[in-house]
């Protein structure tokens, strides 16, 4: 287990999902988590979760979307906390179609909340982390944003540009002490894979080495392992953490 005593973590999506066990784990590694979704109530319940077992937590409502509630969320925690050491690029949205059906707001809204909402995070949080001359950004891709998918135009586009946008970062970055990596997660369980008929789940098992879909926790080790001081000399780096489906 990977100590993040100390440190302040922002979690976007952090309601359900990948993005709940990502503050839960961090939580426990010793982090102080700011549990962001665009519902209140929703956090509300996940950092009373955290809080309950013993660890810290606190909820904020914001929709990553809007740069400016973004900076209005950070500058309230560096109030509170007085640092922010640890920000995780998680929230994100499907909006499936063929290209040729695919309405422009259908790309609007998955551009803007899994591409333009991680630079607004970013964004926020970097005058601080560059005060501290420390900081970790960790953003969620996908495999999709590697090998892209048939259907997923939009989706494709905002994990392949999240790459983009964690390389440029670390350039960037790195002479202040910070660094930026991507995860690119497979097939995980969750709500939305949980709701996938049958059929298709064992065809998706088939096409991982390992032979099971993921868990949020797989995400959640990589995500304590990035953000801690172990990991202090990676930087601009993405991985897959996908059972070995994608081997480059
Ligand atoms: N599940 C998978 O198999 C899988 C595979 C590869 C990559 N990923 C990536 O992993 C991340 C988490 O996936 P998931 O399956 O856990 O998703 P999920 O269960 O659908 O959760 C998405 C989270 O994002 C939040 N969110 C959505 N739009 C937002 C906005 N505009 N502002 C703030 N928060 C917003 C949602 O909360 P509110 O609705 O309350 O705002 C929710 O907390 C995503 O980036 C996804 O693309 C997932």
């Amino acid at each position: 287990m990977f100590n993040l005593e100390n440190k302040v973590a922002i979690v976007s999506g952090a309601s359900r999902g990948i993005g709940k066990v990502i503050a839960e784990e961090t939580a426990k590694a010793g982090a102080k988590v700011v549990c962001v979704s665009r519902s209140l109530s929703d956090v509300e319940k996940i950092a009373n979760t955290i809080n309950e077992q013993g660890f810290t937590a606190i909820a904020m409502a914001c929709d990553i979307t809007n740069g400016e509630q973004y900076q209005e969320i950070v500058k309230s925690v560096i109030e509170k906390y007085g640092s922010i050491d640890i920000l995780i690029n998680n929230a994100g949205v499907t909006k499936d179609n063929l290209i040729m059906r695919m309405s422009e707001n259908d790309w609007d809204v998955v551009i803007d909340t899994n591409l333009k909402g991680a630079f607004n995070g970013t964004k926020a949080v970097t005058r601080q982390m560059m005060k501290q001359r420390s900081g970790r950004i960790i953003n969620i891709s996908s495999v999709v944003g590697l090998i892209g998918n048939a259907g997923q135009a939009n989706y494709a586009a905002s994990k392949a540009g999240l790459i983009g946008l964690t390389k440029a970062t670390a350039k960037e970055l790195a002479s202040r002490g910070i660094t930026a990596n991507c995860i690119a997660p497979g097939y995980i369980e969750t709500d939305m894979t949980n709701r996938l008929p049958e059929k298709i789940k064992n065809t998706l098992v088939e096409q991982i080495p390992l032979g099971r879909i993921g868990k949020a926790t797989d995400i959640a080790a990589t995500v304590c392992f990035l953000a801690s001081d172990e990991a202090g000399y990676i930087t601009g780096q993405t991985f897959t953490v996908d059972g070995g489906m994608v081997m480059s």
